[in-house]
């Protein structure tokens, strides 16, 4: 038995993981956005996109410098997350009233946040407008993972606690673990 919902109810696709973007403007001032519409969308070159509101700080950063990283995030940083998502750039510094401190990135203006389980560089190729928001497409140019958290092909999600977003200030992690029997 189904009910129906209203057919702008997203958050059926939720809990979703929720990402840190930073981007870098012309004079190189960082911002920082929490982000949970991130999606694959290639896997050979590894293309991702976004669906950014064009309101934020965000988008207007892209268009000056179209550099970004996304930063994987834990259970332990939903505060600064959420911080990140309620905030804007354009009225105040994240950066800096956040406390975050830079993860080097090797191709990129925009560098990582420090303690995030690891962040992809990424360089706008496209970008598309539906509605009021950009879907961005971007190429990533190098992917950076805590030792601890990583294994060889994905995340130890015994330690890795993947930060995902239900709705509001609502929050969850990895539950178990299934692995489906080759049939
Ligand atoms: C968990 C979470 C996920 C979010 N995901 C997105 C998203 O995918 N796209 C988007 O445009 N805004 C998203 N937001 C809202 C932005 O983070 C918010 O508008 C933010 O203030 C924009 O910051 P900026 O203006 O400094 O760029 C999300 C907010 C939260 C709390």
């Amino acid at each position: 038995m189904y009910v129906s919902l209203d057919p702008n109810e997203y958050h059926v696709l939720h809990p979703r993981p929720a990402y840190l973007i930073v981007t870098s403007d012309r004079e190189g001032r960082l911002n920082v956005m929490a982000a949970s519409w991130v999606m694959p969308v290639n896997d050979e070159p590894f293309i991702l996109s976004l669906a950014l509101d064009k309101e934020t700080k965000t988008y207007q950063n892209l268009l000056e410098v179209g550099e970004f990283t996304v930063n994987v995030m834990g259970e332990e940083h939903a505060g600064l997350v959420y911080q990140a998502g309620s905030l804007s750039g354009k009225s105040v510094d994240k950066w800096k009233l956040l406390r975050l401190e830079p993860a080097p990135s090797k191709f990129v203006k925009p560098p990582g946040v420090k303690g995030s389980y690891g962040f992809v560089e990424c360089r706008v190729e496209r970008m598309v407008d539906v509605e009021s928001v950009a879907l961005v497409l971007a190429r990533s140019l190098a992917v950076h993972v805590r030792q601890d958290l990583y294994e060889k092909y994905s995340w130890n999600l015994g330690r890795a606690r993947i930060l995902m977003h239900m709705r509001r200030r609502v929050f969850v992690g990895p539950g178990k673990v299934t692995v489906v029997p080759k049939t």
